[in-house]
């Protein structure tokens, strides 16, 4: 089912050719959708393999359970692989994103680390960056030096340029250039720092200023710092036994082969280096709903002030072009607008549409209550296997589906989401 939420920018298309498998599109449902029901549309998209196996949670702030299910298993093709279970370990990709902000949050309580910085302070490599400024005929790309120095503020909310090749046609077009070129370059930045939000790498870079701060590979900081505290154990820099899966383009899903194992010595990248399960991942979700301390052991990641400053508020009007030093006109796409040059990996959509969103450190947040869900200045992000999330700091409500299939985006993923948040809110 895909809701209202989640229109499919370009999929008519698509959605002719890529889903005939899949059940018929559903009415949202009017009435409120009671646990039971909720069980079986989970239940019965597994069972009839419109999606692999998934795992589904909905805490309130004190952390008690509204909503905790999980179906199938860790293989489509495999009856007899192990059962999904809220502690199967998935790789969640960009649900990293957020983790290492909280990081850089922590140096910045510290007073290690200021919003404010250049990134190049920490990251001398950032003096090389470059812009691309598009391709002369011949099919060079055209580079120039950055009108503006990008800050950490630029990093921690995407809009320090360094947008994902996939979602950037410019940036596409130059990955085929240099994978044709002998000496590697650095990746040049989609627009000037400050001048539009692209969504892409700018997290990884976050990573490498907290290490260059803290002195520790990323990975060990964020265990140190933030899982080890809070009592998360299943979550790291680790290669589990793992399946992925794709939806073809007859829509029928099968398990591929799990990507091969990263070395424990690999730099681990920010932007979405971890593994880890529903139950780690909303232990971490409701310390920040509940402002930076978990409610039950009372470990505390973050200070209040923090949290309500930088975690719930949009600071999108504060990244793009804020001293006036350079005549932008906002570049990229609008926050939560999702274009993807590349189907295999990531349909386009917008997530929230017809509601007004920004960017947090590092969250997408609805800047006003969307009707019977979440609330305003609720955060919300995603995996790019299709596992999704929201956190409605007002509500003190949670909510999660952890999968792992591509392309990301899934319609059917989605409306299972919907049907969460649905049921969470009609409770
Ligand atoms: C910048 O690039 C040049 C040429 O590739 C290289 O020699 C130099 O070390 C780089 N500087 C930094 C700070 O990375
Ligand atoms: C769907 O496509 C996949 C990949 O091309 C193929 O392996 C599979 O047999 C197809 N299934 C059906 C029912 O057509």
């Amino acid at each position: 089912m895909v809701s209202a939420r989640h229109i499919l920018l370009g999929a008519l298309a698509l959605g002719a050719t890529a889903f005939p498998a899949t059940a018929p599109v559903q009415i949202a449902q009017r009435t409120s959708p009671s646990a039971a029901s909720l069980d079986d549309a989970f239940s019965a998209a597994v069972k009839e393999k419109r999606v692999p196996g998934i795992a589904a949670i909905a805490l309130n702030r004190d952390g008690s359970v509204l909503y905790k299910n999980s179906w199938g298993t860790v293989n489509i093709d495999d009856d007899k692989s192990a059962p999904i279970t809220s502690s199967t370990k998935m790789n969640i990709a960009s649900m990293t994103k957020s983790v290492v902000a909280v990081a850089a949050l922590q140096l910045v309580e510290q007073d290690k680390l200021s919003l404010d910085d250049f990134v190049e302070d920490y990251y001398p490599e950032w003096k090389n960056i470059s812009v691309l400024d598009g391709f002369t005929d011949d099919g060079e790309p055209i580079l120039r030096a950055p009108k503006t120095k990008a800050t950490i503020l630029h990093l921690i909310t995407h809009t320090a340029g360094q947008g994902y090749w996939f979602l950037d046609e410019g940036i596409s077009k130059w990955t085929e250039w240099s994978n044709k070129q002998e000496t590697k370059t650095p990746t040049p930045l989609a627009a000037d720092p400050g001048a539009g939000w692209f969504y892409g790498s700018n997290i990884d870079t976050l990573g490498y200023v907290i290490e260059a701060i803290s002195g520790l590979r990323l990975d060990d900081y964020i265990e140190y710092n933030i899982f080890k505290p809070l009592g998360i154990k299943n979550s790291g820099f680790i290669q589990a036994d793992m399946y992925t899966h794709r939806r073809h383009e007859n829509g029928t899903i099968t398990a591929t082969a799990a990507p091969a194992p990263i070395s424990p010595t690999a730099k681990p990248g920010g932007g979405g280096y971890l593994i880890s399960t529903i139950d780690d991942y909303s232990t971490y979700l409701v310390t920040l709903i509940n402002w930076g301390t978990h409610p039950q052991s009372g470990a505390t990641i973050l200070k209040s002030s923090t949290i309500r400053k930088y975690v719930f508020t949009d600071l999108i009007p504060v990244a793009i072009s804020g001293d006036g030093t350079c005549d932008f006109k906002q570049q990229g796409p609008p926050v939560g607008i999702w274009e993807s040059n590349v189907q295999t990996m990531s349909l386009s959509s917008e997530f929230l549409p017809g509601t007004k969103k920004g960017w947090s450190a590092s969250l997408l947040i609805n800047k006003e209550d969307v009707p019977g869900r979440r609330k305003a200045n609720s955060g919300a992000w995603a995996g790019i296997n299709n596992l999704f999330y929201w956190v409605d700091l007002k509500s003190g409500k949670l909510g999660a589906v952890f999968t792992n299939l591509q392309p990301f985006l899934d319609p059917e993923v989605l409306g299972l989401f919907d049907k969460l948040e649905e049921f969470v809110y009609a409770a």
